[in-house]
């Protein structure tokens, strides 16, 4: 699984929402590196660390859906929730001996398709900022 970069195609046209966006993806990068190493520690420790993080983007993400009355945000949030169900499986599941490498591919693929799928159905609600006049 390569190294992901961030790059304007996942651009939600909300600069904190792409900040946060982008510091997912360096932890992602991160806990790439520490499975490259077999270090369990890192690992587990990233993990953690991206599940809290993934939840204050969750809800800055939450509050912007409402603010530019995103109509599908109730089913947005649900899928929030999901994802840190899912987590908190693979966590569970982790004591069992589940390969930590596959609780990263998971989150991986998952904040990756969520950002280019689901997060990219709010775009079009975001405010346009023509010139500067108009902004606020
Ligand atoms: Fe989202």
């Amino acid at each position: 699984m390569p190294l992901i970069n961030w790059d304007e195609t996942m651009s939600v046209k909300v600069h904190e929402l792409d900040e946060q966006h982008k510091t997912l993806i360096a932890l992602i990068n991160e806990a790439y590196e520490a499975i490259q190493k077999h270090d369990e520690r890192v690992m587990t420790e990233l993990i953690n660390k991206m599940r809290a993080y993934a939840n204050m983007h969750f809800a800055t993400e939450e509050g912007y859906m409402k603010k530019f009355g995103f109509p599908e945000i109730e089913n947005h949030k649900f899928k929030h929730v999901k994802f840190n169900n899912e987590v908190d499986d693979f966590k569970k599941k982790q004591f069992e001996k589940t390969n930590l490498s596959q609780i990263f591919v998971f989150l991986s693929q998952w904040l990756i398709t969520h950002i280019m799928d689901e997060d990219m159905q709010y775009v079009p609600y975001v405010p346009q900022k023509r010139d500067k006049e108009e902004q606020e």
